[in-house]
């Protein structure tokens, strides 16, 4: 029997990768913030609830020496991690505090997890999956809190793959596409809440692309590939004999995996279309 930990577990791709893992006969330490979640995790044998907000130093202290105990010697054999939440903004009206909150969560957080897991990953020569986005590639208009600690994290995990390599423990980058999870309906719940919020200054600069962009992208993602999908990656990536260092699944990763081998301005119009982007130099004027 193997063990691993996979945060961010309450839903979507974390919920369905501690599930498959468990169902394998695995021993899976399932991180969520919340009762109910642990509750319903808790259900499927081979599955320990762990709390942990993973932007929070102290809960991960604790978590890792519970889980760092619970494995002892034989030490840990995978980390999934998983969690991670953002929304859509402009980056003008990005409040710099607002940035810091999502790279705590979205990138800082995830090296704490890992550092604090080392030890017992070393131990059984385990495996790091981190879960980066295809938005990295696709950099999208107002998908700044989410893509730009993404891309922190993927050149972490770029880093970290070479710098563990020495003992035997491989790091791996899953990106997923278009999947159909619970972060969709946060993202447009999230974005109806912003565009409320914003000034009326602001919604005359940004309202009107905002909407149109964050319909869009829900569309994507309503219409992607299901969590399991994503799932299935990650077992294969901790399981499997010879990994790749670099996992690209889910619906459109091909068209979006293409965006950034077009020419800028070539790439720049076509996010335009599918994104629906006034384009360069159409809105005349600033709003009084
Ligand atoms: N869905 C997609 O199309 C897509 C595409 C690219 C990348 N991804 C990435 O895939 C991963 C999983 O996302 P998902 O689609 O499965 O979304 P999801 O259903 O919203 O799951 C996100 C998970 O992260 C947890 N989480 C959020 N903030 C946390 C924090 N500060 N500390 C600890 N846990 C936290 C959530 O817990 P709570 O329930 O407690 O909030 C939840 O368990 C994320 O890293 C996401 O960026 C998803």
């Amino acid at each position: 029997v193997k063990s691993f930990v996979v945060t961010g577990a309450s839903s979507g791709i974390g919920w369905a990768t501690a599930v498959l893992l468990a169902e394998n006969g695995h021993r899976v330490f399932a991180t969520v913030r919340k009762e109910a979640d642990a509750h319903a995790l808790a259900e499927n044998p081979g599955i320990t609830p762990v709390f942990m907000d993973v932007s929070e130093a102290e809960q991960v202290a604790e978590a890792a020496a519970k889980i760092r105990s619970e494995v002892g010697e034989a030490g840990l054999d995978g980390l999934v991690n998983n969690a991670g939440s953002g929304t859509a903004l402009p980056l003008e009206l990005m409040a710099p505090a607002q940035l810091r909150q999502q790279l705590e969560v979205n990138t800082i957080g995830q090296l704490a997890v890992t550092q604090a897991l080392l030890p017992a990953l070393r131990r059984a020569r385990g495996r790091i999956v981190m879960i980066g986005s295809i938005g990295v590639r696709a950099v999208p208009p107002f998908t700044g809190p989410i893509v730009v600690p993404k891309a922190a994290l993927t050149a972490l995990t770029h880093i970290l793959r070479q710098e563990l390599a020495p003992w035997g423990i491989r790091t791996i980058l899953v990106d997923p596409a278009s999947i159909r999870t619970d972060a969709g309906e946060k993202l447009a719940a999230a974005a109806e809440a912003t565009v409320e919020n914003f000034s009326a200054a602001d919604r005359g600069l940004y309202g009107a692309a905002y909407k149109t962009m964050t319909s869009r992208f829900l569309a994507l993602d309503v219409a992607g590939s299901p969590p399991s999908a994503v799932a299935e990656v990650i077992v294969h990536a901790l399981t499997d004999q010879r990994p790749r260092a670099h996992y690209t699944v889910g619906r459109n990763r091909r068209r979006l995996s293409m965006i950034p081998r077009l020419p800028i301005r070539l790439a720049d119009a076509l996010r335009r279309r599918v994104f629906g982007i006034p384009g360069p130099g159409s809105v005349i004027g600033a709003p009084r």
